[in-house]
């Protein structure tokens, strides 16, 4: 069976073309930003370490890949950079493994800028959060998440999730939501 990591990069890549605009939320190592960068036209990448901008550089720089615009910001501030509708857009939640694990990211910015993704995702369009709960605060995050998706309307937005029900510990899983309609 597939993890739901690999299980959010066929998600999105199901909709994803060369004509997409899509948004990596939490660049991280940049695992993200380059799947979305072989298949979107577009790719808006974010995080507030340096290292994860430099990081991610220097691999799309390898892979010859220019069609990242790579960005030293909070996601939560997405709205300031992107204005364009958006057909795929990934969050990985939490902190990243091989950095400072006192950076993550926390509830209050994550909804504000699942809220900003939702609003502008086209018809169709797609968003994967991957919700890493283990950490302190953590907890507060996935129930924050998970509120707040639940109660989008389902008139307009189909959400599901993907988790392991038997697995010891707090295993990550993966929210998925899709866009469908066009309001
Ligand atoms: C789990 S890691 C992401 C892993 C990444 N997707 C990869 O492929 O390696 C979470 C990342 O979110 C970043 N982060 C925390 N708060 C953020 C915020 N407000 N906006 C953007 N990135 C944030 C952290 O710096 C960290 O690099």
């Amino acid at each position: 069976m597939k993890r739901p990591l690999e299980f959010s990069h066929d998600f999105l890549r199901e909709v994803l073309d060369s004509q997409s605009v899509a948004l990596d939320a939490t660049m991280g190592n940049g695992n993200d930003t380059v799947f979305l960068a072989k298949s979107a036209k577009k790719v808006y990448a974010f995080d507030i370490q340096e290292q994860a901008v430099t990081r991610t550089r220097e691999r799309l720089e390898e892979l010859g890949m220019t069609n990242v615009q790579l960005i030293l910001d909070g996601h939560e501030n997405l709205d300031q950079y992107i204005y364009e509708p958006i057909k795929a857009a990934i969050f990985n939640l939490g902190y990243l493994p091989s950095a400072d694990k006192t950076i993550i990211t926390k509830p209050h910015t994550t909804l504000l800028a699942i809220e900003k993704v939702i609003e502008r995702l086209e018809r169709g369009g797609r968003l994967a959060i991957m919700i890493y709960y283990g950490h302190e605060g953590g907890q507060m995050e996935k129930d924050d998440v998970l509120d707040y998706v639940s109660q989008l309307d389902q008139k307009n937005y189909t959400v599901m999730i993907y988790q392991a029900l038997n697995q010891v510990n707090t295993p990550p899983f993966l929210v998925m939501v899709e866009k469908i309609t066009s309001n």
